[in-house]
């Protein structure tokens, strides 16, 4: 299975948009970065931030594609319920992805932390939450795509050895790793 197999959908969540009141500008923002890292977006929807929609949409989804990503409805207001429902319906939990997408949000906004983000297995699909904002959802999502191609192979079965081959490119070279070298 190679990236361009990857088949994702985008779950808007939001009162708003769900009525009509506002443009889902996130979304389609989510759908560019996908289809830029070979990624095909086969659907898109929107619901509200209601318990039943967003579990119908996250079971149906969760058995029709490879990758499934939420915005919205992570934070804590009276009408955010997209991490309950989400742990609800998951048969494996990835709390690295909330802590990656937080770590890497906290850079930019002290409010990252209020976000409760998770991810997990759904069906047969990888589920990952994102926060509701265009420039939130991106900035979240680039901090785990990079793991998305191998966690939809391992859900599939189709991983034989996970050794990480460019994992150390990206690591700095602290005074212990190059003892180390020596
Ligand atoms: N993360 C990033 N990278 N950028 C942001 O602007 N907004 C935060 C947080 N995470 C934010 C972010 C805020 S203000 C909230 S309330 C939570 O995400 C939840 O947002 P949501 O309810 O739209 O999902």
């Amino acid at each position: 299975m190679t990236p361009a197999t990857i088949r994702a959908a985008v779950v808007t969540v939001s009162d708003r948009s769900a009525r009509g009141e506002r443009e889902d500008r996130t979304g389609p923002e989510l759908r560019r970065i996908l289809a830029a890292a070979g990624i095909e977006v086969v659907e898109s929807v929107v619901v509200s931030d209601d318990v039943l929609p967003l579990t119908d949409a996250l079971r149906r989804l969760g058995d029709a594609v490879d990758v499934v990503l939420t915005t919205g409805g992570t934070g804590i207001g009276p009408r955010d319920v997209t991490p309950d429902v989400t742990r609800k319906l998951l048969v494996k939990e990835l709390p690295g992805f909330g802590e990656a997408m937080r770590r890497a949000s906290l850079t930019s906004t002290p409010r990252a932390i209020l976000s409760r983000a998770t991810a997990g297995v759904i069906g047969r699909a990888l589920v990952v939450n994102l926060p509701g904002s265009p420039g939130g959802a991106v900035e979240c999502l680039g901090a785990v795509l990079p793991a998305i191609p191998h966690a939809v192979h391992l859900i599939a079965g189709a991983v034989a050895d996970c050794r990480d081959d460019t994992a150390g490119a990206a690591m700095p070279k602290t005074a212990k790793g190059r003892e180390g070298k020596k």
